[in-house]
């Protein structure tokens, strides 16, 4: 939470100002107090009206207003506030800040500010690799300026790279965070995501759906109540959570070291789809067909269970251990014996034979299985699953 905090948001003028408000909504919820600022084109993406209707709290958007500057409005803004952020930080605002150059309300009020930034980059791909802009954001890394972001993805420009925004949860968390804020400060929570890709030969693999998209608002989740998280995750769609340490691998095996190596974890979430079977072993060339030669035969071996191995740690074991279960059949029964066999404290279980698609779908409806009973949760999207996961760990720890 961020009770009584108080936050000056300066909107940048980029398409990503519409997030902005959704990001005010949020501070909001957890307890914020919002002062917006809008740069002279943002007001080109966004209505100062919204701004301030959903703020609760007139938008400051003019250097010399009267009014404002007869006590001195730009330093004043910059001192009430217990963190300055900026999002979306525009390729001109970076280098507005950089440069320390003050010619708006905006600039100005960052210069003149004694409060910690935060900067959550949004720009075209192109800009974001042009040598300026990275010049000017190794200069403000050097002035300890926060900056969440950019993420990896579609632009609403038709491109794809770097370069959109931060969502507005992660914003959050990161602000939740610098604030020293939230519920599980000081807690460590691994959270494993997406599937694994077992390889055949060079050119094939063994993989599943899954997307990735639960294990990624579950890590954000966490991080919005300011727990710290290690994201091991293997070969996903799904954008990366922004914040949380992050650990790419591809296989089971490599899941499985991963996980060993990443020591010792408050709670650990298990939400990787990981295949559970891997070619016995590998072809370094790619296997041909051969007209005529029988059809190659793959010989499967049984994949680590690291969910289970984890569970069953002597010590080092996690406080609270969370698995899922993907079923199709005798959903509850099979996931209440899956708790007992691996040893995990609940168990989330989903049906995914059902007609609603939930491996690669937006929305899961779970059935929370403990040893005091279960407890069953609506449909809901994704990330909602991973508040209401979060919160109810919260409450549990
Ligand atoms: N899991 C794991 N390592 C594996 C297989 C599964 O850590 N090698 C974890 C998953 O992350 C999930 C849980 O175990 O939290 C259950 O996964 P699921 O696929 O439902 O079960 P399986 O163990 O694969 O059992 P089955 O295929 O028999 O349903």
């Amino acid at each position: 939470m961020l009770t009584d905090k108080n936050i000056l948001l300066i909107i940048g003028g980029g398409i990503a100002a519409y997030k902005s408000l959704e990001l005010i909504r949020l501070l909001g919820k957890s307890g914020a107090k919002v002062v917006p600022v809008m740069s002279n084109a943002a007001a080109q993406f966004v209505t100062p009206l919204s701004v301030s209707a959903l703020a609760g709290t007139p938008v400051r958007d003019e250097l010399f207003n009267l009014d404002a500057e007869a006590e001195m409005g730009h330093i004043r803004l910059s001192r009430d506030a217990d963190i300055v952020v900026v999002a979306p930080a525009t390729a001109d605002l970076i280098a507005k800040l950089a440069n320390g150059l003050a010619n708006d309300l905006a600039s100005a009020v960052l210069l003149a500010g004694n409060k910690p930034v935060m900067l959550a980059p949004a720009m075209n791909v192109a800009m974001w690799e042009n040598p300026a802009t990275q010049r000017n954001l190794t200069t403000l890394r050097d002035d300890h300026r926060l900056i969440i972001g950019p993420n990896e993805g579609d632009m609403a420009c038709g491109e794809f790279g770097f370069g959109r925004m931060a969502e507005p949860e992660e914003i959050l968390a990161a602000i939740t965070t610098a604030l020293g804020g939230g519920v599980l400060r000081g807690k460590r929570v691994l959270v494993t995501s997406g599937p694994t890709h077992e390889p055949i030969d060079p050119v094939r693999y063994i993989a599943n759906r899954s997307s990735g998209l639960q294990g990624a608002e579950i890590a954000r989740a966490f991080m919005a109540l300011g727990a710290e998280v290690v994201f091991v995750t293997g070969p996903a769609d799904a954008a990366r959570p922004v914040g949380a340490k992050l650990i790419e691998v591809q296989t089971a095996l490599e899941m499985e070291a991963a996980v060993n190596a990443a020591g010792e974890f408050d709670v650990a979430v298990f939400a990787a789809a990981v295949a559970d079977w891997r070619v016995a072993s590998a072809s370094n060339g790619k296997i041909k067909k051969t007209k005529g030669k029988a059809l190659p035969e793959l010989e499967l071996v049984e994949n680590p269970d690291i969910l289970r191995s984890v569970s069953q740690r002597g010590s080092g074991r996690p406080g609270l251990v969370i698995g899922f279960a993907a079923e199709t059949d005798d959903v509850l029964e099979n996931a209440s014996k899956k708790r007992l066999r691996k040893g995990c404290d609940w168990i989330l279980a989903n049906d995914v034979g059902g007609p609603r698609p939930v491996m690669g779908g937006l929305d899961n409806q779970i059935t929370l299985i403990s040893e005091d009973g279960t407890e069953e949760w609506p449909w809901m999207s994704k990330r909602q699953v991973a508040e209401a996961l979060a919160k109810r760990v919260s409450e549990a720890l």
